[in-house]
């Protein structure tokens, strides 16, 4: 058995797409989507997500029609002044530049992100819950290009006892009488499950722009198959240590519980992976459509784990007494989400479609999920109100 120290030297780890680093014009601040192009949920923070129709338009999500999810005022940071802290149980504790990130290969990888909190409005209907109440919209598939972290731990050399890594932003979330960093952490083994950009990746451009202020300028982190909470924008410092960070949003928030008492956060772990969900995009909700043969599309994400693949999805016009199998469009990729269509015949008795998903690992959305206190993690069935005429 090789150990993490020789891991991270290259003992286990294979250099494989390696693309060229291109030195290309001074990255800038670009301005974010607008109320044209999101539903705004709340604008300080921004917090934002697409009309479904628009997102199921393509496998990349443009950036315009990409969500935004942001705990504080995006911060204004200046490229030149801009530094990355690495500390903790490193061999060397370090402070790189935007330039120094282009010692390591360049890297380019498409991931979906999704909110935790992605179709958490659903959960009003068992009981209320609170935060950004988002529909399914909290989802996008983009490219990301930057440099793997474990290329970085690999160079600064990470202590045999780290087991976790803190991912820390720049911005300052109120909290309580003053305002915190927003804080991430993942498991050592994830941030260098490969050196291709599949375990985390440093990333300065989505889409093949530098990032915009509001997906994180001038650097943040991608954590494929992860919660988007764990992907940290405005990223300034990563830290090495042998416990998950005590940071509020991996201590406290982003926890599966029915209370929110000291105890049920304590015994609560934190989330890392996200689950199989699917949503309907076309029609849209509460649309009036003729009886007959109807066209329904959407988008399929499987389980976040890397050899997890979309199985089947169905739709259902008839309450769920009969399905019919959907057909899937577009590229399968580890960690990306899937387009799909289906046709069903509708009748006036339909009132809602229901689509639900399998993937290859044995994950399925279920018909319910149980109520949870902060409304993360909502995946069962989905259901979309229609009138047949
Ligand atoms: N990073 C910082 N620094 N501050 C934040 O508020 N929000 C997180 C994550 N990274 C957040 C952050 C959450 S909850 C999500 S879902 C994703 O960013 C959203 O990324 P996006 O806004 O680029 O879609």
């Amino acid at each position: 058995m090789i150990s993490r120290r020789q891991a991270l030297a290259g003992g286990g780890l294979l250099i494989v797409g390696v693309l060229p680093i291109r030195r290309g014009r001074a990255a800038t601040q670009q301005p974010g989507a607008t109320e044209k192009e999101l539903i705004f949920r709340s604008t300080e923070p921004r917090n934002a997500e697409p009309k479904l129709s628009d997102l199921i338009q393509s496998w990349i999500t443009p950036t315009k029609f990409f969500y935004i999810r942001s705990h504080a005022p995006n911060p204004r940071i200046d490229p030149q002044q801009y530094r990355l802290k690495i500390d903790g149980m490193v061999d060397r504790v370090t402070e790189l530049r935007l330039e120094d990130l282009q010692r390591y290969p360049e890297r380019t990888i498409t991931a979906t992100l999704t909110c935790a909190g992605n179709r958490r409005a659903e959960f009003n209907q068992q009981a209320p819950v609170g935060g950004v109440q988002w529909e399914a919209g909290a989802i996008g598939n983009a490219t990301w290009t930057g440099v793997a972290l474990a290329d970085v731990l690999n160079d600064v050399g990470v202590a045999d006892q780290a087991r976790h890594v803190w991912l820390e932003g720049l911005d300052a979330v109120p909290h309580g009488e003053g305002t915190i960093p927003f804080g991430a952490s993942i498991p050592i083994e994830k941030a260098i499950d490969a050196d291709d950009g599949l375990g985390a990746l440093l990333v300065t451009k989505m889409n093949g722009e530098p990032l915009s202020e509001d997906h994180g300028f001038p650097l943040r982190a991608i954590v494929p198959g992860y919660i988007g909470a764990r992907s940290v924008k405005w990223l300034g410092r990563v830290s090495l240590a042998e416990h998950p960070s005590p940071n509020h949003y991996v201590a406290e928030a982003y926890k599966v519980v029915t209370d929110t008492s000291p105890l049920a956060w304590a015994e609560a772990g934190p989330i890392y992976r996200y689950p199989i969900n699917a949503a309907i995009g076309k029609p849209e909700a509460g649309m009036t459509v003729p009886a007959g043969p109807l066209e329904v599309a959407g988008y399929v994400l499987p389980s976040g784990k890397r050899d997890s693949r979309v199985r089947e999805v169905w739709v259902s016009a008839d309450g769920g007494r009969g399905w019919v199998m959907a057909e899937l469009v577009g590229e399968e990729l580890p960690y990306c989400w899937r387009l799909w269509r289906a046709e069903v015949e509708v009748t006036p008795e339909t009132k809602e479609l229901i689509c639900r998903a399998s993937d290859s690992t044995g994950e399925f959305m279920p018909p319910r999920i149980a109520w949870n206190a902060k409304g993360y993690l909502q995946n069962s069935w989905f259901r979309l109100p229609i009138n047949v005429q």
